[in-house]
């Protein structure tokens, strides 16, 4: 690793760099504050994926974990896409190995089933649904199902159960779960808002059932913004990674922002998300490495249901 001697000279090392390499940095709203600071574009899942697609930039520094800066590459096979570190997973994406989904699929084969996955999870799981949904389009995807068919919702159990609430559509769900939104409580939930009478709640839903009952609003990181800006409340529980009150501060100014606690913690980092660090970031776009690479076979059949999922969110 190359070390920099100050912040100053390594955020503008990475800006020469950035230039140099004719680079664009992607970040997702759970990113650190820095690197959401120096990023051209700070998003979700679908945000980032639609600033994936388009760029015209050489490379992409793909400032989140490894299935977005995947999802990159994809759908822009042209580009050279790098992640500052290769580790950044996704408890999510794990839960859902791609030979685990192929050998269900095979064993309920009379079930014909339409697979929904949600963009937390590998190419190979990709490669073998029907199109993708994040959680800003989830509702959506799901409704643009025709009636007869069984849908099979891969991998996140909660943001499934979610959306057959909200869609009444009924579907079968794979047993997924983010290990950081399960971490939130009606307990701990119920603490912060006697502590905040007065606040709202937002909340991302990855999470469970018994907290998305007590929250206001249940929505992507993005829509969080629009909510945050939009609502009358002054004091906000943000139920979520902690990287979204950075973003949020920036965004809703003005607005008392309270991150939603856990049993365990007074606001929950995802460590996947958190392994990026500036240092890494200058490193990637100097070595341009980890570079993310696919097979062209699994590419190709991965991206058709996330061109389909772009398509049908416009
Ligand atoms: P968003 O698409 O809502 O940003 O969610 C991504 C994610 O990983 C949530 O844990
Ligand atoms: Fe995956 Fe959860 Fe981290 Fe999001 S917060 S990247 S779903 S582990």
């Amino acid at each position: 690793m190359v070390t920099i001697a100050s912040p100053i000279d390594l955020e503008s090392e990475i800006r020469r760099l950035k230039a140099e390499r004719n680079a664009i940095i992607l970040a997702h709203n759970y990113q650190v504050g820095p690197i959401q600071d120096i990023a051209d574009y700070v998003g979700d899942s679908l945000g980032l994926s639609y600033k994936a697609k388009e760029t015209e930039a050489e490379v992409i520094a793909f400032c989140g974990v490894h299935f977005m800066a995947e999802t990159a590459k994809i759908i822009n096979p042209q580009k050279t896409v790098v992640l500052p570190d290769k580790d950044a997973g996704c408890s999510l994406e794990e839960s859902c190995p791609g030979p685990a989904l192929a050998k269900y699929l095979e064993e309920h084969a009379e079930k014909n089933y339409y697979v929904i996955a949600y963009i937390n999870c590998s190419a190979a799981v990709k490669a073998l649904s029907d199109v993708i949904c994040t959680s800003g389009n989830a509702v959506k995807i799901v409704e643009s199902v025709p009636q007869d068919r069984n849908i099979l919702f891969v991998p996140d159990q909660n943001l499934g159960a979610w959306v057959m609430e909200k869609t009444g559509r009924k579907m079968d769900l794979w047993q997924g779960a983010c290990y950081v939104h399960v971490e939130f409580t009606r307990d701990s939930i119920h603490g912060i808002k006697e502590d905040h009478p007065d606040a709202v709640v937002v909340a991302h839903p990855e999470c469970t059932y018994a907290v998305r009952m007590l929250a206001d609003e249940v929505c992507s990181t993005e829509k969080m913004v629009h909510f945050c800006r939009d609502t009358p409340s002054r004091d906000i529980i943000v139920v979520t990674e902690s990287g979204m009150l950075h973003r949020l501060r920036k965004e809703a100014p003005g607005k008392n922002l309270i991150a939603g606690p856990t049993d365990r913690c007074s606001c929950s980092d995802c460590r996947f998300m958190k392994m990026n660090t500036m240092e890494k970031l200058h490193d990637c776009l100097l070595h341009l490495k980890p570079e993310i690479t696919l097979d062209e076979e699994t590419r190709k059949r991965a991206e058709a249901p996330i061109l389909r999922m772009l398509e049908l969110s416009k």
